[in-house]
């Protein structure tokens, strides 16, 4: 690879160790991806996980005297405050969780702790850099905005937040970004859990970038960013376009730069049912709680929530994860307060997949998202899947068909 005098410097360790084994790792995947040269990136997002390789590398490059040159946002693990104010967490967990904290601190990444920066933390413009991890990150940020990313690891994103650039490889190419598989949803698309469902279909619509066709023309942000997290449930997609929609598709022939589909294929009702069969457990029984935000629910899903509910009251604990900042906007509404009076809790900073859920062990809980649904069954927690408003009624009766 050519590098240029700063990145020659920081491989040759004159920038301290930190940056040098990270530039080391960053010349180590460009020369893997035959990248002629590294480029400038002007955010990044790095997908934190709380988990012991994630804490281990973290606190391996605070020891080496790395800081982060573009500071990165930050995945949520679990809010150390709301769960302790609230005895739900052991002092280990804490403590572990604590440590994951201070790591990050230390290398100066801004704190966010919430999966959809795309949405209000970490907006990138059409054609910026940039090094996004996360599942639902990298395609809206390639596929919505029109920005560039691969799809990096929690750990490549790391590195690159701290020399400041990225190999130039992959989806960072025009000649990469245009779509290889043609998918026509007949399928009734009238909400945005069937978003979810609708990216629960990658076993049928296989490896490459998907260009869809038949969506509507106004899809909404909630939609997309659920479109994106499970496409990368069900499979592997760093792009996508829909036609008439997303920058980079104005026309069918755009999006496919001119050349035929590799392949067709149909997605219908069916399909998404099947899909949503296929993690959900059977329904027509009772539930111990509900849990939304995987990934993170915007301030609109909450205000939702809230208006759905009306004069009801919940008969089982409703969970809603979101960032520090709709939890901060949702207490100055007051909507916060109007959620808990009704027995559901706006939960910061955190994601299911966190040891701080151990309480719900043996449990069985209601979402709208597979993804939810996907990672706690580890922890021996269980989930029926059903659109939003569905699932709002499970809350209220306990109940779900
Ligand atoms: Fe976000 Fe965790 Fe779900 S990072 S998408 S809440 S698995």
């Amino acid at each position: 690879m050519n590098l240029n005098k700063e990145q020659q410097d920081m491989l040759d360790g004159r920038m301290g160790p930190g940056v040098q084994l990270a530039m080391k790792v960053q010349v180590a995947i460009g020369e893997s991806f035959n990248a002629e040269r590294l480029v400038p990136i002007t955010r990044a997002h790095v997908a934190l996980s709380n988990q012991d390789a994630d804490q281990w590398l973290a606190k391996k490059m605070v020891s080496m005297g790395a800081k982060c040159k573009v500071p990165p946002t930050v995945n949520p693990g679990f809010s150390l405050c709301w769960f302790k104010d609230r005895a739900l967490v052991d002092d280990e967990d804490y403590a572990f969780m604590k440590a994951t904290h201070d790591a990050y601190r230390a290398l100066g990444a801004k704190l966010t702790y919430n999966c959809t920066p795309y949405i209000d933390t970490n907006v990138p413009n059409y054609g910026e850099v940039i090094a996004f991890s996360e599942s639902s990150a990298t395609p809206y940020a390639n596929a919505v905005w029109g920005a560039r990313t691969n799809r990096e690891g929690a750990n490549s994103a790391l590195f690159a937040s701290i020399t400041g650039y990225v190999p130039e490889y992959g989806l960072l190419l025009d000649e990469n970004r245009k779509g290889t598989i043609l998918v026509e949803v007949q399928a009734h698309m009238d909400n945005d859990y069937k978003y979810h469902m609708l990216g629960m279909c990658g076993k049928k619509i296989g490896h490459g970038i998907p260009v869809f066709v038949g969506l509507p023309k106004h899809i909404s942000k909630e939609a997309l960013r659920n479109l994106g997290a499970e496409l990368n449930t069900s499979g592997a997609y760093d792009m996508y376009h829909i036609v008439g929609v997303t920058p980079e598709a104005p026309t069918i022939e755009v999006a496919f730069g001119g050349k035929e589909p590799e392949r067709k294929v149909i997605i219908t009702d069916d399909d998404l049912l099947t899909a949503r069969d296929e993690i959900s457990i059977v329904g027509n029984r009772s539930i111990d709680f509900v849990m939304f935000g995987c990934p993170h629910f915007t301030l609109d899903e909450c205000l939702h929530i809230r208006e759905q509910i009306g004069k009801r009251r919940l008969k089982v604990p409703m969970y809603i994860l979101t960032s520090e900042h709709t939890k901060t906007t949702a207490k100055l509404m007051g909507l916060d307060e109007a959620l808990e009076d009704k027995g559901a809790h706006i939960v910061p900073a955190t994601c299911p997949d966190q040891p701080s859920w151990k309480f719900l062990k043996n449990k069985v809980g209601l979402t709208e998202s597979p993804k939810c649904a996907y990672y706690p069954k580890r922890r021996g927690i269980d989930f029926v899947i059903r659109d939003l408003d569905t699932c709002i009624e499970g809350a209220i009766t306990g109940e779900v068909q």
